[in-house]
């Protein structure tokens, strides 16, 4: 096979940041995707209908003219948020809300504390029709944080999803086989995203032969052994796994640091990743099904009706990517060499 024609895909999980950034992240993502799930952990976060609208507007006037490009926003839950807060922000367009436990991840200080006191907003959700989307991963300091996701599923997850059974969740960027398995046994309406970096690496990839900053995120790269188990829900086919590139830039001097940030940002090659993994897994034939469609279903968007063409040609990841500021960024998988190549010039 030398090209691939796909229904035009989304991306259901990507940080665009804020500012001049948006030059940089929002032509990335709409070089390829029509539409988006934006994370709401800016500083401030995004925590109401207001600040989402607004937030829509400044992507909006970054998107290249010709794209078409969507910008589905999301709301950042805290202990402060309302029912009232859900019934406007739904009112007003907001497709989802977040849930950061507090410190789990970058710029999630204002996360939530107490998980049992946003019942009634998750109740609120429910009713509004409005999807809960979880950084699923317990901050208690005594947990070590390779067991992070897992305590999570056991001690938050398992109980919002019992409590709640008409709450759509979707578990983001899972990492492990526990969370494999706990959304596999669970309702149709508990879904979730992998990143190509949890596909691709394991812990070995973060930490033999010297620490790999560039390949921090959170949460963090896992054994092989999970890593086999995230390969082994898409090689499935499962209809409750689907794409979230979780593309999430930090400037290369904030990750080579001796407090280096989480993220990986792969924005400029995400399809191009996602194709090469399925091909080593010798699946192409579900790549569509993952990248495309999944998704849409699941939140109950149609499906796009444009496609993109794949070519099978070598290309080589750039080493660094220049951002509007002028600092530089090393991009995920930088250096490295990918076999499948977006078809530019295709409008299908
Ligand atoms: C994300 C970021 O940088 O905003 N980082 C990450 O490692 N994934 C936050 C997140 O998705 O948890
Ligand atoms: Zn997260
Ligand atoms: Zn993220």
């Amino acid at each position: 096979m030398t090209e691939l024609i796909l229904t035009q895909p989304d991306d259901w999980h990507v940080h665009l940041r804020d500012g001049d950034m948006l030059q940089e992240t929002v032509p990335a993502t709409a070089r390829c995707f029509h539409r988006a799930i934006v994370m709401p952990n800016l500083v401030p976060p995004v925590t109401n209908a207001q600040l989402a609208a607004e937030y829509q507007a400044r992507i909006q006037e970054a998107i290249p003219s010709g794209k078409s490009f969507t910008p589905l926003m999301t709301l950042y839950l805290t202990n402060r948020t309302t029912t009232e807060d859900i019934v406007t922000a739904k009112n007003s367009g907001v497709t989802a809300a977040k849930l950061y436990p507090a410190g789990a991840t970058t710029n999630s200080d204002a996360g939530v504390a107490s998980l049992q006191q946003l019942y009634p907003v998750f109740e609120s959700m429910a009713e509004q029709n409005m999807l809960l989307l979880v950084h699923g991963e317990v901050t208690d300091c005594h947990i070590d944080i390779f067991d992070r996701e897992h305590k999570f599923i056991e001690q938050h997850l398992q109980p919002i999803v019992e409590t709640f059974p008409t709450l759509k969740v979707v578990m983001e960027h899972i990492t492990t086989k526990e969370a494999v398995q706990f959304v596999s046994g669970a309702s149709d309406i508990v879904g979730a995203t992998i990143t190509p970096q949890h596909l691709m690496l394991n812990r070995n990839d973060l930490l033999v032969g010297g620490i790999r900053p560039h390949n921090y995120c959170l949460p963090v790269l896992k054994r092989n052994t999970h890593q086999e188990a995230l390969q082994e829900a898409v090689c499935s086919g499962s209809r409750k796994f689907f794409l979230g590139t979780d593309s999430a830039p930090h400037e290369k001097h904030k990750k080579e640091s001796d407090c280096g940030c989480a993220g990986c940002y792969s924005a400029w090659s995400a399809i191009e990743l996602y194709a090469q993994i399925f091909d080593d897994l010798g699946v192409l034939d579900k790549l569509e099904g993952f990248a495309s469609h999944f998704g849409a279903d699941f939140y109950g968007l149609p499906r796009n009706t444009t496609k993109i063409r794949l070519i099978q040609e070598e290309w080589t990841v750039p080493e660094s990517i220049t951002l509007p500021n002028g600092e530089p960024i090393v991009p995920f998988h930088a250096g490295q060499v990918l076999q499948w190549k977006l078809d530019q010039a295709f409008s299908g």
